[in-house]
């Protein structure tokens, strides 16, 4: 069994705020922050000091807004205010404002916390309330001896519903995702010399063995007969055995697929075309694709969504060895296309061809990949927002539309046939890199020639995967993205 890290369990009362023995209630609310009646007791219980709060302004419900209150003698001990902002998704806002009152309550050391949204959360805005509560209050302290740096974990989140049974659902499937993405963040967390290629197999059999999906691994000698001349291009560098992962999820019978591909490079050195050593070991967080699409499957397996959906993982690491591939070197892919490598450091894209080649046995209805891909789209997007590409419009549409839905907003780049001239190879057909300019977009092209008549979307997700610096609501390191966008959109599909 995977551990998922420190995840805190979600349970739900219909009790008054004011009678909650909590270290901790959270209350987010929007903008403009104001007294209500469901919050008479609680501000009894204080005297009236938090609706003095409200009334100065003190507190006003901005986005990422918190104020910390004492509470009474009694109830909770402390109030945590959580600004929702005035966002026009509310449910975008809950999940942000989850995470972030989690956090809060995680970093005072709480190893318990009640949390309510006023007004009344929909059950997509409590679904979505429930899933940032879980990411904010995860974390992963497997490699760090006892004592832990943090002496308690926040273990159970109390949050205040309606008792109906929609709430209840939607409870339920905020914590499906929750522990979605907190699957794909211990993936990505976990450093390059324990987050192998096998390891991701493992995880792979984990969601199977639980859920009962049927896994498939193949590794250097299926591939080599499959003739995947360019994903093992780049594993020849590397004495780790590559894997190819697919898992399928069957909620639909015989329906075609979905299928969801994600890059898996466990580390990325760059291979003879070396990184600079500042900061290359941010690379850990190059197999983002795949632990997103991981965590997605383990979410729809939860959410047991009535669709079928086949996840693809790519896993191998890109090193510079005796090995390795050189600059120049011409290998064939699957589909018969000759590449020639005229950087290693464009390993995803090898690997990518392969595996969205193997995708086409599926014959999926829609195929989306996620792939930290390129440097050039954390110049363009930063850490907020990912590239968005394809070769369907109305798909990359649907794609970008639920990652809006949660939180997760894509911009597409348009992948125009002008630059196609920039990867035209010499000596073969296609070169793995043209230049700096458009850098992420002709990588997409080249994604492009390999998906063929797939309908397709790539998803550029090396700003968003992960952050180098604190985001507010979660910390440095793994987002876990695209789990969100990768379950939206097969849950839209399965409506
Ligand atoms: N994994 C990197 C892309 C990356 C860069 C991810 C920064 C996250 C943060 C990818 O394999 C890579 O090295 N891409 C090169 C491509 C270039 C050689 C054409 C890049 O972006 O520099
Ligand atoms: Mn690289
Ligand atoms: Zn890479």
């Amino acid at each position: 069994m995977i551990a998922r890290g420190t995840l805190p369990t979600i349970g739900t009362t219909t009790a008054d705020v004011a009678s909650l023995d909590v270290p901790v209630l959270a209350l987010v609310l929007p903008k403009p922050a104001a007294m209500v009646p469901a919050l008479d007791a609680l501000d009894a219980l204080t005297g009236g000091a938090l609706a003095r709060t409200l009334a100065r302004g003190d507190f006003t419900g901005r986005r990422d807004e918190v104020l910390h209150l004492a509470g009474g003698a009694t109830g909770p001990a402390r109030i945590l205010l959580v600004g929702a902002g005035d966002a026009s998704d509310r449910a975008v806002a809950l999940k942000r404002a989850g995470a972030l009152a989690a956090r809060r309550a995680s970093q005072m050391d709480a190893a318990t916390m009640a949390a309510l949204a006023l007004p009344a959360a929909s059950g997509r805005e409590l679904e979505a309330l429930v899933t940032g509560l879980t990411m904010g209050g995860w974390r992963f302290d497997d490699l760090k001896t006892p004592p832990k740096e943090r002496r308690t974990s926040l273990g159970e989140v109390t949050v205040v519903v309606d008792g109906s049974a929609e709430a209840a659902q939607a409870v339920q499937a905020g914590e499906a995702i929750g522990s979605g993405y907190a699957f794909a963040r211990r993936l990505q967390v976990m450093p390059g010399n324990v987050c192998t290629p096998d390891m991701l197999a493992d995880a792979a059999r984990d969601i199977a063995s639980r859920h009962g999906l049927d896994c498939t691994v193949l590794g250097r000698r299926e591939m080599e007969a499959l003739r995947m001349g360019s994903f093992l291009a780049v594993a020849q560098g590397t004495p780790q055995e590559p894997r190819l992962i697919a898992l399928e999820y069957r909620g639909a019978g015989d329906a075609r697929p979905v299928v969801l591909v994600g890059k898996g490079i466990c580390f990325d050195t760059g291979g003879i075309s070396i990184k600079p050593a500042e900061r290359m070991e941010w690379m850990k967080y190059d197999m983002s694709g795949a632990a997103g699409v991981l965590g997605a499957m383990e979410a729809i397996a939860r959410l047991r969504l009535p669709v079928n959906v086949v996840g693809l993982v790519g896993a191998t690491t890109n090193m510079p060895s005796g090995t390795a591939i050189n600059p120049g070197d011409v290998v064939q892919a699957s589909d018969g296309t000759f590449v020639e490598i005229v950087n290693t450091d464009a390993e995803g894209r090898l690997v990518l061809a392969d595996v969205l080649h193997y995708a086409k046995k599926y014959d999926p209805v829609a195929c989306v990949d996620a792939a930290t891909l390129t440097g050039a789209i954390v110049i363009a997007l930063g850490n907020t927002v990912h590239g968005v590409m394809g070769n369907d419009a109305a798909l990359v549409a649907e794609v970008i539309a639920a990652g809006n839905r949660v939180g997760e907003p894509g911009w597409e780049l348009p992948l125009v046939p002008e630059y196609e001239e920039q990867i035209k190879s010499d000596t073969g057909d296609i070169k793995n890199t043209g230049g700096r300019a458009a850098g992420s977009i002709t990588a997409g092209l080249f994604l492009k020639h390999f998906a063929g008549t797939l309908p397709w979307v790539h998803l550029d997700i090396a700003g968003t995967a992960y952050a180098e610096t604190d985001l507010v609501a979660l910390p440095r390191g793994g987002t876990g993205r695209p789990v969100g966008t990768f379950v939206e959109f097969v849950r839209a599909r399965a409506r």
